[in-house]
C-alpha cells in the first residue's frame, strides 16, 4: 500500500506508523498541494515529458479530489502518513497507473516546501485585511472621541495629559507597522521552491518559469539545497505575528486596567465579558486576558521552530515535519485575535468624565508650569527646581497646582503672573504641543486624515 514500499521486507510498526504521520495536522494543505500538483502536471505536458492527454486525465482527477475535500468527503489516512501521499494514492485509485506520472522530476520535499509557501501566502493576505480592519476601527474611535483629554503615563505614574485619541493612534500606528513587516516576509514567502526535487534539482527538462507563472510566484529560488532546507521564511511569519501579539497584549493589558475600579476609563461591552460563578457584581474582561495569554503561545511556536532548525545539516530532515503545527496554530490565534479585537474595540466606551478627573491630580501639568517660566526667560533647570518645590508645597498642603493663589505662587517666584492659570488649563497644555505626532488637536486631525487614506 504505501508508495515507497519497494525496498521494505518488513511493514511498517503501527507506533511508527502513527509516530512519523503529519496527516493529523498537514491535511490543512490539501487544497494548496492540489494547486501546485495541477500546475506542476500542467508543466509536465507543457515541457513534453508526459502527455497532454495524461497530462489533462491527472488534473482532472485532481479536480476530482479538490472537490471531495471542500465537500468533506475525502479521508485522509494515517497508513499514507502526510498529505501528499494521501493525494497521490487517490489520485492513482482514481485514473489507474497514469496518475503515477505525476510524481515525476519532483520529490515530496520541494512539495512540502511550495505547499507552505502557498498556504503562508493566503493566510498572509487574510491576516493583513484583519490588521487593516483593525487599524480602521482605531482610527474611527479616535475620531470619535477626539475630546477626551486623560492622562498620558510613564512609568504607569501620570505624567502628562494627552488626548485619548493619541493614545489610539499610538496603537494604529502599531499595527502598521506590523501590516508592513506581513508584506516584507510575502516578499520572500512568494518564491517557486518546486523543481528542487529531494535536493539536487532533477534531469528533466522541466520549465520553473512556467510553474512559477501559473501558481503567481514573483521568482524561482536559486539553489536547490536551499529551497528545501530552509524554513526562514514560517520563522519570519512567526516572528511577524509575534510582534503583532506583543502589541494586542499591550493594548489587552490597559484596557484591562482600565476597566478596573481602579482606573474606571473604560466599559467594555458586555458581549465581550464574563460573569463571575461565585461573585454576582463581577463582569471580567475575559477577552483582553485571553489575547494577553494567547501571545505567550504564539512566542512558544516562534522559539519552538528556531530551536527545530538551529543543528540541521541540509537538505532536508525529518525534524522540519514539526513546522507545521505551531505554524497552523499561530495562523488561527492571530487571525481570531486581530477579528475578536476589531468588534470588541468597536464596542467599548470611554469614559471621558472620568479621564479627565484623572488629570487633574497627580501634577500632569508641572512641565507646563516650567515651560511657562522658560517662556519668561528663567534657564529650564531653574525652572524645573522651582517647579519640583512647588509640587511639593501643593502635596504639603493637599493642593492641586491650579487651587494655588497668586501670592503663593509668588512665594516660588516672582515672575508667575495671573496668565499661569490658563497656561496650565488641562486644554492648553495638550493643543500647545502641537509638534508633528504631538497630541494637539490640529495635529491629530491632520495625521487621522492622512491615516484614513
Ligand atoms: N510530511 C513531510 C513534512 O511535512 C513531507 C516531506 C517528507 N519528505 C521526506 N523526505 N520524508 O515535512
Amino acid at each position: 500500500m504505501k508508495l515507497w514500499a519497494g525496498r521494505f521486507q518488513e511493514s511498517t510498526d503501527k507506533l511508527v506508523e502513527e509516530f512519523n504521520a503529519s496527516i493529523g495536522f498537514d491535511y490543512k494543505l490539501a487544497k494548496y498541494d492540489i494547486e501546485g500538483s495541477m500546475a506542476h502536471a500542467k508543466m509536465l505536458a507543457h515541457c513534453g515529458i508526459i502527455s497532454k492527454v495524461d497530462s489533462q486525465e491527472i488534473i482532472s482527477g485532481l479536480e476530482e479530489i479538490l472537490a471531495e475535500v471542500n465537500a468533506g468527503e475525502f479521508e485522509f489516512t494515517v497508513e499514507l502518513e502526510d498529505i501528499h501521499m494521501n493525494i497521490e494514492k487517490r489520485l492513482t485509485d482514481k485514473i489507474g497507473a497514469v496518475g503515477g506520472k505525476l510524481h515525476t522530476a519532483r520529490s515530496r520535499n520541494d512539495q512540502v516546501a511550495l505547499d507552505v509557501r502557498l498556504y503562508l501566502r493566503d493566510q498572509i493576505n487574510q491576516i493583513k485585511e484583519l490588521v487593516k480592519q483593525l487599524e480602521k476601527v482605531l482610527l474611527d474611535l479616535a475620531e470619535e472621541n477626539i475630546d477626551i483629554i486623560m492622562p498620558g503615563y510613564t512609568h504607569l505614574q501620570r505624567a502628562q495629559p494627552i488626548r485619548l485619541a493619541h493614545h489610539l493612534i499610538a496603537y494604529q500606528q502599531k499595527l502598521k507597522r506590523d501590516y508592513e513587516r506581513l508584506s516584507d516576509c510575502y516578499k520572500r514567502v512568494n518564491i517557486l521552491p518546486l523543481g528542487s526535487g529531494a535536493l539536487a534539482g532533477t534531469k528533466f527538462s522541466i520549465d520553473r518559469e512556467f510553474v512559477a507563472q501559473e501558481l503567481g510566484f514573483a521568482g524561482v529560488s536559486q539553489n536547490s539545497l536551499d529551497a528545501v532546507s530552509d524554513r526562514d521564511f514560517v520563522i519570519e511569519f512567526l516572528a511577524a505575528s509575534s510582534t503583532i501579539m506583543m502589541h494586542l497584549s499591550r493594548l489587552s493589558e490597559e484596557l484591562i486596567l482600565w476597566s478596573s475600579s481602579e482606573f474606571d476609563f473604560v466599559e467594555i461591552s458586555d458581549a465581550f465579558c464574563t460573569g463571575s460563578s461565585i461573585m454576582p457584581q463581577k463582569k471580567n474582561p475575559d477577552i483582553p486576558e485571553l489575547v494577553r495569554g494567547k501571545t505567550g503561545r504564539v512566542y512558544g511556536h516562534l522559539t519552538q521552530l528556531l530551536v527545530t532548525m538551529k543543528g540541521l545539516p541540509l537538505a532536508y530532515n525529518k525534524d522540519m515535519q514539526e513546522d507545521k503545527e505551531g505554524l497552523f496554530d499561530t495562523v488561527d490565534t492571530v487571525k481570531v485575535s486581530l477579528e475578536i479585537f476589531a468588534r470588541m474595540m468597536a464596542n467599548t466606551k470611554f469614559k471621558a468624565q472620568n479621564m479627565k478627573n484623572a488629570t487633574e491630580g497627580g501634577f500632569v501639568n508641572a512641565t507646563d508650569v516650567a515651560d511657562y517660566l522658560v517662556d519668561k526667560g528663567i534657564p529650564f533647570r531653574e525652572a524645573h527646581e522651582v517647579v519640583g518645590k512647588t509640587v511639593l508645597y501643593c502635596i504639603q498642603e493637599n493642593k492641586k497646582l491650579s487651587d494655588l493663589s497668586l501670592a503663593e505662587w509668588k512665594i516660588f517666584s516672582d515672575v508667575f503672573d495671573e496668565d499661569i492659570y490658563h497656561a496650565i488649563a488641562v486644554e492648553t497644555c495638550v493643543d500647545a504641543r502641537d509638534t508633528i505626532g504631538g497630541p494637539a488637536i490640529e495635529e491629530i486631525k491632520r495625521v487621522l486624515e492622512q491615516e484614513k487614506n
